[in-house]
């Protein structure tokens, strides 16, 4: 059975090359089924592992469902509170029939995340450790921060935002790059209670503009432009079209604070607006690098963040103090059972959930030291991440199944060519990752040492949900495991019923955890609606899930119009209104289909108003309206053109069958007699190569 399996894993010597290919399809094609493979953490790394065995799990396990308070505030207490919380640890309403949902953490605590972060380390004599190791674009370029000077840095800007009026509650956009002032400015907003909202720098000025009217920020924090590979990115001139947007809308936002990225460009050449704008270089380092806390609520706002979802508009997703900050923290010591000489790198952008929760707050709040990416993890050539795994000696290696598949394509000799040896446990993250990925990632990357945590979260729950604890238990490949302390998943069937032992359905959770979003920003209504509504009882993750015979989780992709391409969570909605708001396009549907890369791909099929020719010029006018308008990691890899769409009599668009027929399984179509005009099918397939 699989022991055989397993110790030739084992053995497969370190650096593997094309070996591991070979391997990788000995031990992985030919098996009989997924499930049956198991991958054991080696002995050595379980004897020093936080969690080493599946019995300590679940002691520790069945302790955090059976006394959840219990659970959580042990690990609070371990934290600074300036005031202790209230009686109850946590209370809760998931129950839409009962209500209102409501969730709070440790109210009545009052604390501040920053402090958590920076200054409690400091106090206990760790302020010479490395906090961040920043590293630019350009191999040569970095440099470092010590957990005293970054609470310096961030005490300066703190000082800064109070200066210019900014005050607790208040909210604050956030444009940047991967430098080391985009966590600054994170921490700076949390020390003083703002609340802060980072949109990813890929996001275009539309797409800023919409987040900026949305929380109505009193400032912006930028840069001029960024290096990304071989690309310049001017981010102030599309913070400037957004602003211009913004304020046409009734926003309009006082200060935009500039960072002068000089590698990138220099000041001379930026477009600037008097009065409005200000270089961070000449006015931060004015400002005292001491600053007094505010202590907040636990329950006090942290973050905004904007996601996708089905329909829509994106949704502002809040995050409250107390519970976030324990959840990160627990989550992330156990997930990467990590260890004081770690050195942590996770290839997230701080623009997602995952650089909010696993670059910023969750390894500081460890007292970690975290590598800060700047640029494209292909650039200059395909080895840079492990050249950047040897120059620091990142120990810990946390990264998104895209990036693995497009390191995979170029080959081994990239890997192999670095040493890779102080690599011990990685981290996948944002999409399944297919089993054959994980076999590289292991065997290549790893060089069969070190285990994979394949953590299974979202936005919405601020902290890992289901992932493996390395040195707890046997791994199975494309298998995110078993469920985090506190988090009972539950799979439900259409009709919300819990089904038992081995089984697929839609993936719910029972209770609460310190780590939900409280809301969505400005619209509880929505909130209770999209994830509390559907299968009552529940909150309803958008994901399908089915559980095998050993109680392995395997996340199965969302159910709902969402897409995740290269893990990036993208509304099939927005994309559609972006493609509609093309003066040619008539009509749009979107759908996701199977990508070697990037996981899910964008496939658009488009009506276009009456007597426009098709043309090349044409698709490319789309693609851009798209980019435009959401940012150039939406862009549709293909338009389809649609004389019409398949919909049913009362005119909702078949996406089943537009599925089908993006991804050419024509045999597969279904019944289409339902539709108001099946001949519509015949046309669309017969249009297949335009
Ligand atoms: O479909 C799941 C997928 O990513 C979605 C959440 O996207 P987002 O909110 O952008 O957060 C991404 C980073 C946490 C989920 O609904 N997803 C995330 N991690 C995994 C995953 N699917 C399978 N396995 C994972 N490890």
């Amino acid at each position: 059975g699989h022991l055989r399996h397993v110790e030739s894993m084992a053995t497969l010597p370190s650096g593997a090359g094309k070996i591991s290919h070979l391997n990788a399809v000995i031990l992985g094609e030919s098996l009989a089924s997924e499930e049956d493979d198991l991958v054991f953490p080696s002995q050595e790394f379980t004897s020093q592992a936080l969690v080493s065995s599946p019995e300590q799990y679940m002691s520790m396990y069945k302790r955090s469902i059976e006394d959840p308070a219990g659970f959580w505030s042990d690990i609070a207490s371990k934290f600074y509170w300036e005031v202790k919380w209230g009686e109850k640890v946590f209370s809760e309403n998931m129950d839409i029939r009962k209500g209102t949902v409501n969730i709070e953490w440790f109210k009545g605590g009052r604390t501040n995340i920053c402090y958590n972060a920076l200054d409690r380390h400091i106090q206990a004599g760790n302020g010479g450790q490395i906090a961040i190791y920043w590293e630019g674009n350009e191999p040569g370029q970095d440099g470092n921060l010590t957990y005293s000077q970054l609470l310096e840095k961030v005490c300066q800007l703190a000082n800064y935002l109070r200066d210019i009026g900014v005050r607790k509650g208040d909210a604050v956009a956030i444009y940047l790059p991967m430098l080391a002032e985009l966590p600054i400015a994170m921490l700076a907003c949390a020390r003083i209670g703002a609340v802060h909202s980072v949109v990813f720098a890929g996001f275009s000025a539309e797409s800023l503009a919409q987040r900026i009217i949305d929380c109505k920020p009193k400032v912006i924090i930028t840069c001029n432009a960024v290096r990304r590979g071989s690309k310049i990115i001017y981010l102030k001139d599309i913070v400037d079209s957004a602003l211009v947007e913004s304020s046409k809308n009734g926003t309009s936002v006082d200060v935009c604070l500039t960072c002068e990225n000089q590698s990138a460009m220099n000041r001379e050449s930026t477009k600037w607006q008097e009065g409005r704008d200000f270089w961070w270089q000449d006015i931060i380092p004015k400002y005292s690098t001491v600053s007094t806390i505010e202590w907040v609520d636990a329950e006090d706002p942290l973050f905004l963040l904007y996601t996708s979802g089905s329909t829509g508009k994106p949704k502002g997703v809040l995050h409250t103090t107390g519970g976030y900050m324990i959840y990160t923290a627990t989550t992330f010591k156990y997930a990467f059972d990590y260890k004081p000489t770690d050195i942590y790198w996770c290839t997230a952008d701080c623009g997602w959930i995952t650089g909010h929760s696993y670059v910023t707050y969750g390894p500081l709040l460890n007292g970690a030291t975290v590598v800060v990416y700047e640029g494209a993890p292909n650039y200059p050539d395909s080895g840079r991440c492990w050249d950047i795994v040897d120059k620091y000696k990142v120990t810990i290696f946390y990264t998104a199944p895209t990036l693995i598949r497009s390191l995979m394509r170029d080959g081994d000799e990239f890997v192999t060519r670095y040493s890779r040896k102080s690599l011990r446990v990685l981290g996948s993250v944002g999409e399944p990752i297919n089993p054959s990925a994980w076999r590289w990632f292991y065997n290549v990357i790893g060089g069969a040492r070190s285990p994979i945590s394949d953590t299974w979260w979202q936005t919405e729950t601020g902290g890992f949900m289901i992932t493996p604890l390395p040195g707890a238990w046997p791994q199975k490949p494309g298998s995110a495991t078993f469920p985090f302390f506190g988090v009972q998943p539950v799979i439900v069937d259409e009709k919300g019923t819990e089904i038992e032992g081995e089984c697929s359905g839609y993936l719910c959770v029972k209770n609460s955890w310190p780590g939900a979003f409280r809301t969505l920003y400005g619209d509880h209504e929505r909130y209770e609606t999209t994830y509390f509504k559907p299968f009552p009882g529940y909150y309803f993750t958008g994901d399908g899930c089915s559980r095998d015979k050993d109680g392995y989780h395997w996340l199965t992709g969302r159910v709902d119009d969402v897409i995740n391409v290269s893990g990036h969570r993208i509304g099939t909605a927005e994309v559609e209104s972006a493609l509609v708001s093309h003066p040619k396009c008539a009509e749009a549907a979107v759908v996701g289909v199977e990508h070697e890369v990037k996981g899910q791909g964008l496939y658009a099929f488009v009506t276009l108003v009456e007597g426009e020719p098709y043309s090349e010029e044409l698709r490319k006018s789309l693609v851009l309206a798209v980019r435009n308008q959401i940012g150039a990691f939406a862009a549709p890899d293909k338009v389809h053109w649609a004389p019409g769409l398949p919909k049913t009599r009362s005119g909702k668009i078949m996406r089943r069958i537009l599925r089908k027929i993006a991804s050419r399984q024509l045999d597969e179509l279904g019944d289409t007699s339902t539709l108001a005009d099946p001949g519509v099918v015949e046309q669309l397939i017969a249009l297949n190569d335009c």
